[in-house]
């Protein structure tokens, strides 16, 4: 490997010296051809031609410089590809200030990383600066970590009061292990209301500070899947009359739904004239505010003559079957 480095410098040196002193614009790098790697404390390898030599700051200190790389596909061209043999990516090695110096991370630490930073956010930040609110943070108070929940949306059918709705209990811990929990206003399984419920725990450490920063909302959303439930639907029904058209009357039906009514309309109204030999089929449809159908009422009436009835069955003719609705 020792062997192998030098060849990479020596052979490497010529091509990428060159760049490298463009790109960090550092006249005072020496080819000293160690191949320096981590002796900064990095958390990357980086094999290099010469070794990362402090170097005169904007503000006038003399700063170490850190061993990076910048990629090809963003350099463009640079170093030939095989150095990727030595499990480096292709790309131009070049000594710069660490890029954590000018603390990029707003909420965070900053860790260097072989081409830049990365930013480790703390609990309650996200976001590639650690500059963006963690919208359900796991809440912290006094050393007491909260492990917090995001909001909970189930859906019940329209009608239905309320929802037992399970959740995985928050939870908190601190350093010493002595966090308990003071109060919860809701527990998983708990029968929720529809609409939105602030569930709340409070944790608290021995010395009585308190985490309360762990709230979530249960929200309990209706749908209306069930049609509306027809009451009273008028049966089949056969008349007896003298006239050969009489107007009918009938009790229109009844529904209900959790929703609402909206209309109960039919095809024919009470009161329609119908006539002997011309059954009329009566159909309801009625309509809930949440636009469902049913259209399961439906019934015929019948006309049938008097005077054919007691021609074909005389003995059935009597007051009380012969009904003469027209008040005859
Ligand atoms: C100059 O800047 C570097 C990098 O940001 C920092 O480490 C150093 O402390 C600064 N020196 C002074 C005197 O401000
Ligand atoms: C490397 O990682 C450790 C922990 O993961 C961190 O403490 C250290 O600061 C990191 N080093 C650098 C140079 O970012
Ligand atoms: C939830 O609704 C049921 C009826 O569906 C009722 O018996 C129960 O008391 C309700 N629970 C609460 C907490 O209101
Ligand atoms: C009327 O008769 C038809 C056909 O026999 C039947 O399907 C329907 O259910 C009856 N309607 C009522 C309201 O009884
Ligand atoms: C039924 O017929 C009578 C007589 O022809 C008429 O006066 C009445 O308006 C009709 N009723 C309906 C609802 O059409
Ligand atoms: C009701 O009327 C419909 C359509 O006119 C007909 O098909 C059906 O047989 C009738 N039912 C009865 C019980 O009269
Ligand atoms: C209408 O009647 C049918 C048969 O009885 C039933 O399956 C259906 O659910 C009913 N529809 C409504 C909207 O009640």
């Amino acid at each position: 490997m020792e062997q192998k480095y030098v060849l990479e410098c020596t052979y490497g040196i010529v091509i990428c010296l060159s760049i490298a002193l463009l790109v960090s614009s550092d006249a005072s790098m020496n080819e000293t051809k160690t191949c320096c790697t981590d002796r900064f404390g990095l958390n990357y390898t980086l094999p290099m031609f010469f070794e990362c030599q402090k170097k005169g700051h904007l503000n006038g200190s003399m700063v170490q410089t850190i061993p990076k790389l910048i990629p090809n596909s963003l350099g463009g061209g640079g170093c030939p590809r095989r150095e990727s043999k030595l499990g480096v990516p292709p790309g131009r090695r070049v000594c710069r200030f660490p890029d954590c110096d000018i603390n990029p991370c707003e909420n965070g630490w900053c860790e260097e990383t072989m081409t830049g930073y990365r930013c480790h956010c703390p609990i309650g930040f996200q976001g590639k600066q650690c500059h963006e609110l963690d919208t359900n943070p796991p809440a912290t108070t006094q050393g007491i970590f909260v492990t917090c929940l995001k909001d909970i949306t189930v859906t019940v059918e329209l009608g239905t009061p309320n929802k037992s709705v399970e959740f995985t209990p928050p939870s908190a811990v601190n350093r010493e292990g002595t966090v308990v929990l003071v109060s919860q206003n809701y527990i998983s399984g708990d029968d929720f209301p529809v609409g939105s419920t602030l569930v709340e725990y409070i944790f608290a450490d021995e010395s009585g500070n308190q985490a309360s920063l762990c709230t979530f909302n249960v929200n309990v959303n209706t749908v209306d899947t069930t049609p509306p439930v027809v009451q009273s639907c008028p049966s089949n029904q056969t008349f007896s009359v003298l006239k050969t058209t009489t107007p009918i009357t009938w009790t229109p039906p009844t529904a209900s739904d959790a929703s609402g009514i909206a209309f109960i309309v039919a095809n024919y109204e009470p009161g329609v004239n119908v006539s002997v030999n011309s059954p009329i089929s009566v159909i309801y449809t009625v309509t809930d505010n949440s636009g469902l159908v049913n259209t399961n009422c439906s019934f015929n009436i019948t006309l049938v003559s008097i005077i054919n009835v007691a021609q074909r069955a005389p003995t059935v003719y009597t007051r009380e079957t012969g009904r003469c609705l027209d008040g005859v």
